[in-house]
């Protein structure tokens, strides 16, 4: 693969040095050699020691939390590449932030999502890649090429070596469901989804009961993001009424903030698995295979 990306560097951020480490092994592509720190003050430092003059840049920076330091952090990065010469900065940011904010849910609120696109585009971005993003409408507002990647396949061939017994794909919720059919398919199996609803003030979920033939079955939960864990907990409970014998929770973003753990083993799920958007003990999956093959295509 190598020759296609002559040209090309892969930069790690700090929130994702291991998923730049993939992305290089995976194409060939050579790793920048960076430095980073914060200061006392709690402000973000950036040093890259190559040549970039001419390069194609691949920044490689999931802003999963603390989200606006992982901001900072892209920014500067994506900022000095294109300073020190880069002819091009492709940024890779697997978690895209504040994409749950794509609009006005209340009066008086700020479409934040927005405000991140607009900082990323005037760091210097020219093309940005994120996965699964929290609503697809959300890439149309880049002025740049922004493409939205899948983990689904990754996450269903890692879900099918599980050995699981005649398993069945359910979406927590109606949004979700785009994410579930392609994984489902992986699967060979059916799928199917709740309905909930999340009280924008309280931040309080309601999920739905619902017939399903899930009896003796083992249920797949698949999302774009684990978060508080609600979302799950809650549908987690509804199919162990049902009867489901293993519950097992898939995700592209595992931020897991709080008590997400204990609230979904205590609601009966016995596995989580993560990609590494946001590294740790869940990122049991790599996205390194999707980038590369996207970052062939670029590159031919
Ligand atoms: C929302 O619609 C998303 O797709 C996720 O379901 C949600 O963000 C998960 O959040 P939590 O884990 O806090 O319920």
């Amino acid at each position: 693969m190598l020759g296609v990306f002559y040209s090309m560097i892969v930069v790690p951020g700090p929130a994702s040095p291991n998923l730049a480490k993939r992305i290089s092994q995976e194409t060939g592509i050579k790793l920048a050699k960076v430095h980073y720190k914060t200061f006392p003050d709690g402000e973000s430092y950036f040093r890259i020691e190559d040549d970039l003059k001419g390069e194609e840049v691949v920044v490689v920076q999931s802003c999963s939390p603390p989200q606006d330091k992982r901001l900072v952090e892209l920014l500067l990065m994506v900022d000095a590449c294109k300073d020190l010469g880069a002819e091009r900065v492709i940024a890779v940011v697997p978690y895209f932030p504040y994409a749950r904010q794509d609009k006005r849910f209340l009066p008086g609120e700020p479409i934040s999502v927005n405000t991140v696109i607009k900082s990323i585009e005037s760091a210097g971005a020219d093309e940005v890649i994120t996965f699964d993003i929290h609503e697809v409408h959300i890439m149309e507002r880049f002025s740049v090429p922004a493409h939205n990647l899948t983990a689904m396949r990754l996450l269903a061939k890692h879900v099918k070596s599980l050995d699981l017994e005649s398993p069945f794909v359910l979406a927590p919720d109606q949004g979700a469901m785009r994410l579930a059919k392609p994984f489902a398919e992986v699967l060979e199996t059916d799928c199917d989804f709740f309905i909930k609803h999340r009280d924008r003030v309280t931040g309080e979920i309601e999920t739905k009961e619902k017939e399903l033939s899930v009896e003796g079955r083992d249920a797949i939960l698949v999302d774009d993001i684990i978060s508080t864990g609600g979302t799950m907990a809650k549908a987690a409970q509804i199919l162990k009424k049902l009867g489901a014998r293993r519950i097992v929770a898939a995700c592209t973003h595992p931020i897991l903030c709080g008590n997400a753990l204990q609230r979904m083993r205590d609601a009966g799920i016995e596995e989580i698995i993560g990609t590494d958007s946001i590294e740790g003990p869940y990122s049991k999956v790599s996205l390194a295979p999707e980038v590369a093959s996207f970052l062939s295509k670029v590159a031919e």
